[in-house]
């Protein structure tokens, strides 16, 4: 008999939470039960995903920042379908083949000045890893350094430049001379270069972890500084880059200069992983030194067709439905919507952001009764508030959305950056409704923090 997916996929539905309670993360299907993320999700279109019973919910999770053009895109689709039928030699590995010169190029022109190397791989952390190689061999220095809140992916090289303990723990030691600086701290980022052994200094330009944006003279002074003492200058663009923030690159907001540019996430169209690291000439030739070191650092899956296909229309679909300028427009009405919420929501502390990449922090509330919900809530865990949300939105408005990081009460949203009024409206009015109802102590809101509590206590 012929083997068909959508027959196994109509068979076995019914066993996806057993077959991951036994085969897969139990921890995660649990996590995912108590906070009501539990679901069998059937489709994904657009800005939205279908579960098994047929209800529609605006996905602001976007898979991280990976659906920038939304799920399912038909112009990926066809890409895809025709690589497929094409036949193409791929991975011939001794080879230097045609679709990924073309996605270099294409990359090179949206770079800013100077960046025309580029080094293909398969997720962001594996980006992170060549740049921290590629900044070691460039430098002959052994020192990286990055900032609170950072994240970088979780491989080992890249987890030694992670913000958080919560990510750290268990997994040390990692990487000695990888040390953090404060955000907005000129002063200590240069008593670390002064020391002359930084090879590089790597930065989110607005972070993932929180959506801290870096005071407004931080980044080109700490670019003027890193050149001043010889050390690399790393923008990682993993989650912000790709149009995210409403420039191709976030970096372009302070018009930065960075030595070496990171980029995955939405650049394999939603279909395909795929990295690219995009460094000055000068840097990739101190890696690739000479004709017996020309594969020093690579990967077997690095400039495979069917991700340079999908990154070479990702970028066509940019262009045509010019999905930048898009993300800038939306992402202002959106932070308008929310900042009027602002006014009349006392526990929301700020709305901040750049384009489709915004934080909602929140606050202790200041009437009695709702203090002391909010500090028995916060006893249990720290930032339980934006759990609280998270749940709420998607219980009553069938919203997705994360909690900003570890330990901290800010919600993150990364819609599409296909949204148009109607999703933002959508947002806006479900926010408002989340809010009004996080002011009754009697509410639903208050009433599941009861429910996590137990299980925040529980072992
Ligand atoms: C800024 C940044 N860098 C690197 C990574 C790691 O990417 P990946 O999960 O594809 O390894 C992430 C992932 O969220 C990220 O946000």
């Amino acid at each position: 008999m012929a083997f068909s997916l959508t027959q196994l996929i109509a068979e076995r539905q019914n066993d996806r939470a057993l077959l991951h309670q036994r085969y897969v993360n139990p921890k995660l299907l649990r996590a995912l039960d108590i906070i009501g993320f539990n679901k069998t999700w059937v489709r994904g279109e657009g800005a939205y995903l279908w579960d098994d019973q047929g209800e529609r919910y605006l996905d602001l999770l976007s898979g991280y920042s990976v659906y920038n053009l939304g799920r399912s895109h038909p112009v990926i689709k066809q890409v895809i379908h025709e690589l497929v039928d094409l036949d193409r030699p791929n991975l011939v590995k001794m080879d230097c083949p045609l679709l990924a010169g073309l996605l270099a190029e294409a990359l090179v022109q949206r770079m800013p000045p100077g960046l025309e190397a580029v080094f293909f791989a398969n997720s962001g952390a594996e980006a992170v890893e060549t740049a921290i190689k590629f900044a070691r061999a460039a430098t002959g220095r052994p020192r990286i350094l990055y900032l609170d809140h950072a994240f970088h992916g979780l491989t080992l090289g890249a987890l030694s430049l992670n913000g958080a303990a919560a990510f750290r723990e268990g997994f040390e030691p990692l990487m000695p001379g990888f040390d953090m600086v404060p955000m907005n701290d000129l002063e200590a980022l240069e008593r670390e270069l002064r020391k002359g052994d930084v090879a590089a200094f790597i930065v989110e330009p607005i972070q993932g972890k929180g959506v801290y944006i870096p005071r407004d003279d931080y980044l080109p002074e700490a670019q003027r500084l890193c050149r001043r003492y010889g050390t690399l200058f790393i923008c990682d663009e993993v989650q912000v880059g790709m149009g995210r923030t409403g420039r191709f690159l976030c970096c372009e907001h302070w018009g930065l200069e960075p030595d070496i540019v990171t980029l995955a996430k939405s650049l394999g169209g939603g279909f395909v992983p795929v990295s690219a690291t995009i460094t000055r000439r000068n840097i990739h030739e101190k890696t690739f030194s000479s004709l017996k070191r020309c594969q020093v650092h690579s990967t077997t899956f690095g400039q495979n067709e069917l991700a340079m296909a999908a990154g070479l229309a990702t970028l066509y679909v940019m262009d045509q439905e010019r999905l930048v300028e898009r993300a800038a427009v939306m992402g202002e009405k959106l932070m308008a919507g929310l900042r009027a919420l602002q006014e009349r929501y006392e526990m929301i502390a700020e709305v901040r952001g750049k384009g489709l990449m915004i934080g909602i922090e929140f606050r202790p509330p200041r009437s009695m009764a709702l203090k002391a919900a909010w500090a028995a809530a916060e006893a249990a865990e720290k930032g339980m508030f934006a759990q609280l949300m998270v749940m709420a939105l998607m219980r009553d408005h069938r919203i997705l959305v994360q909690v900003g990081g570890p330990g901290v009460n800010i919600i993150k949203l990364l819609p599409p950056l296909i949204i148009g009024d109607e999703e933002v409206e959508m947002i806006v009015s479900a926010f408002d409704a989340v809010m009004a109802e996080a002011e009754r102590l009697r509410g639903r809101v208050w009433s599941q923090s009861a429910e996590l509590i137990k299980h925040a206590v529980a072992p």
